[in-house]
């Protein structure tokens, strides 16, 4: 069968950044910079970003663009008969650990934006926005339905196969969630406390740095916002052509991405301080703030319409990378049809993703690995276990697998000066990074 490939590389370009922009940026940056002490963390995690994350980025697409398969089938192409693919194996693991409880946050979003919709958020219940959120995660069935409609449209796009919907959705919905951002940004300045929030995000608490998990955090987070490390990149890398040059389509879905991220650190922390809320209360915090805002801006009702619409098409955007992981696996080896292979690895995430639902109220007393819930728990091992393991497996494969020759040739850096300074980085100074930050953080935190 005829592989897919994208109409152009600005269809790739849109796909990818789609891919990355997602709640990783808005949601999980904020409660995990908010965590882990703000400023401080934000320097560890911008240097993550652009020494360690954007040349695996540009690592993780150029292989699969070489191998033109799947996560699993382009270590198999390229390295036959050899133990690489297990890495494969562990990346379409960590996309159903991902997507499960990624799902249910979305899931979240889009209860949120209907309740815009329909009007009953523009006004603060009385029981305040932070009560009446812990109350709807923690009851059973309504949280479950809008994790279930998510996964179904997730679903509905890949096996859909149209990058064509997905490219032209990324088109319209990028802008209009980067307006809105910059439009609460300006506004959530002007609130009062705003500049302890602003420092709070950029004046870095050095005490922080010597906790070890705030590192290990930090790495998380880069790899979880650049969509690293479990293949989704790879994957989407194996539907670009050769024709295309790689080094700085990847250097710009890098920028993109932290803009997104920092902007809305931008937007939250001024709002969390002014408005009195914990900065390390953890997952529920932007469901907090963010309607805490839009309450007290003029049209809030409306803003917060437009808001949620663009986080849960930056949601969608994302889920559907995940998704595509396991599909693209599952149709090369089975011979399923796209359509099957994306409504059962969507069924299996789905019902996953009712264990971590569960898990924010009836099964709140569930903490694996002593973390907060389920969600946490499946969090921290994939973002701060898997995702690192599978750069690292892939920095390995194409700092040390390939000859020089190989490696320069597959990310187009044949003839550049940042040749050499790309494989010094993949080959050293990811992996020592990654190494010691992993044993740091796994057994002295
Ligand atoms: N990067 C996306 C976000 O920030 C989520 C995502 C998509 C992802 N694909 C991934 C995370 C692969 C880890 C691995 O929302």
């Amino acid at each position: 069968m005829q592989r897919e490939n994208w109409a152009s590389r600005l269809g790739f370009m849109l796909a990818a950044m789609g891919s990355a922009v997602g709640l990783g940026n808005i949601w999980r940056f904020s409660y995990v910079a908010g965590e882990n002490g703000g400023g401080a963390f934000l320097i560890i995690y911008l240097a993550s970003i652009l020494i360690i994350g954007i040349p695996l980025l540009l690592t993780e697409v150029s292989i699969g663009r070489k191998a033109q398969s799947d996560v699993v089938g382009s270590y198999q192409t390229l390295a036959p008969k050899q133990p690489w693919f297990l890495a494969g194996f562990l990346g379409v693991g960590s996309a159903f650990l991902i997507l499960s409880f990624y799902s249910v946050v979305a899931g979240w979003a889009l209860y949120y934006l209907w309740e815009y919709i329909t009007g009953s958020l523009s006004i603060e219940p009385t029981e305040g926005y932070g009560a009446a959120f812990e109350t709807f995660i923690s009851t059973t069935y309504q949280p479950l339905f809008w994790h279930g409609l998510f996964m179904f449209i997730t679903i509905f796009v890949v096996l859909a196969g149209v990058k064509q919907g997905i490219e032209l959705a990324n088109k319209i919905f990028m802008p209009i969630l980067a307006i809105l951002l910059l439009i609460l940004a300006g506004y959530s300045l002007t609130l009062d406390g705003a500049m302890e929030g602003v420092r709070f995000l950029f004046t870095p608490d050095w005490s922080v740095l010597s906790d070890p998990s705030v590192y290990i955090a930090a790495l998380g987070q880069a790899f979880f916002s650049l969509s690293l490390g479990v293949g989704t990149m790879m994957t989407y890398g194996s539907y670009l052509s050769k024709e295309h040059r790689l080094p700085s389509a990847t250097v710009g879905i890098g920028i993109m991405d932290t803009l997104f991220a920092v902007i809305s650190g931008i937007v939250i922390f001024p709002a969390v301080f002014a408005f009195n809320i914990e900065p390390s209360s953890g997952p529920p915090l932007v469901f907090i703030t963010l309607p805490d805002i839009f309450s007290q801006m003029p049209f809030g009702g409306l803003v917060g319409i437009l808001f949620f619409l663009a986080l849960s098409l930056a949601a969608i955007s994302s889920s559907i990378s995940i998704l595509e992981v396991p599909v693209a696996y599952l149709v090369r080896v089975t011979k399923w049809s796209r359509k099957k292979a994306s409504v059962l690895s969507g069924l299996i995430m789905f019902i996953l993703g009712i264990a971590v639902s569960l898990g924010m109220g009836k099964w709140k007393d569930i903490t694996p690995i002593g973390k907060r819930n389920i969600m946490d728990s499946m969090d921290y091992i994939a973002s701060n276990i898997f995702l690192p393991i599978g750069g690292l497996v892939m920095a390995a494969f194409a700092g040390w697998y390939f000859t020089k020759k190989q490696a320069l040739d597959a990310t187009d850096l044949k003839d550049s000066p940042l040749g050499n300074f790309w494989l010094f980085i993949i080959r050293f100074v990811a992996p020592i990074i990654i190494i010691v930050i992993f044993i740091n953080g796994i057994f002295f935190s």
